[in-house]
């Protein structure tokens, strides 16, 4: 039976991304993957916290140019599949209705060369939209970047979207159907860092968040599938595995 590889990650927030992280990711990919397989990204490349509605001064001033250039360079982890976040789609929003003058057309030009990006980098992609999301060439699950945040996040995505690996939460969980059939959804941990991100820290949701991704296996011939989350131990500093500390 022929088992392909994959990898996904997501929710880097632009120049919010742990270093950390994106550290353990590359090698991760290049020990247990070498020889290749999928690398997905499930959204929030961008953080584009000026854009924010109601963000604060501070906010705007930050602007978005080393965010944008830190969310290309995260790209040369080299995912193939990518599907936009909800942070990612205030670019491709502000290039569109935004007020300023100035400000939409820059952010039309960075729409512009993010496309061009994606493009040069054969990388196939969906905007962030309710219907719309990611699968593999051998099938298996929709991957997509969430819709849904609440206690249980993973229960509600499947409920929509049946079997699916999604970011946005920044939080690794599990949901199992309990069906004949079985079935099962998963959300993964993110990889920016978590201090950084102060626009969340009165947000009781954040003590959830974790530092992760995740990996699993497809076959081939039938599309069947598992997948397993990586996590950092916000305790020990640990990264762990299904295989062990990594
Ligand atoms: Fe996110
Ligand atoms: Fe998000």
């Amino acid at each position: 039976m022929a088992l392909k590889k994959f990898i996904v990650c997501g929710d880097n927030h632009g120049d919010l991304v742990s270093g950390e992280a994106t550290k353990k990711l590359i090698k991760f990919r290049d020990e247990w993957m070498p020889r290749g397989g999928h690398l997905l990204h499930v959204g929030d490349l961008f953080d584009m916290g000026s854009l924010r509605k109601g963000a604060s001064d501070e906010e705007r001033q930050r602007g978005v140019s080393e965010d944008f250039q830190a969310g290309i360079r995260f790209l040369d982890i080299g995912f193939k599949f990518l599907t936009l976040g909800n942070h990612d789609a205030r670019l491709w929003q502000a290039a569109e209705t935004s007020s300023n003058g100035i400000l939409r057309e820059h952010c039309a030009d960075l729409v512009q060369a993010t496309e061009r990006e994606f493009k040069k980098r054969k990388i196939q992609w969906v905007p962030y939209h309710i219907g719309r999301y990611l699968t593999l060439p051998e099938g298996g699950p929709k991957f997509l970047h969430g819709f849904v945040a609440g206690q249980y996040p993973a229960t509600g995505m499947h409920s929509t979207y049946g079997d699916c690996i999604f970011g946005h939460v920044h939080s690794p969980s599990t949901f199992n159907a309990k069906r004949i059939d079985g079935g099962q959804a998963f959300s993964l941990g993110c990889m920016a860092d978590i201090e950084a991100m102060s626009y969340a820290e009165r947000h009781p949701g954040r003590l959830k968040w974790r530092n992760g991704f995740g990996f699993g296996l497809i076959c081939e011939k039938t599309g069947r599938w598992n997948f397993w989350n990586v996590s950092k131990d916000p305790e020990t500093g640990d990264w762990i595995t299904p295989m062990g500390i990594l």
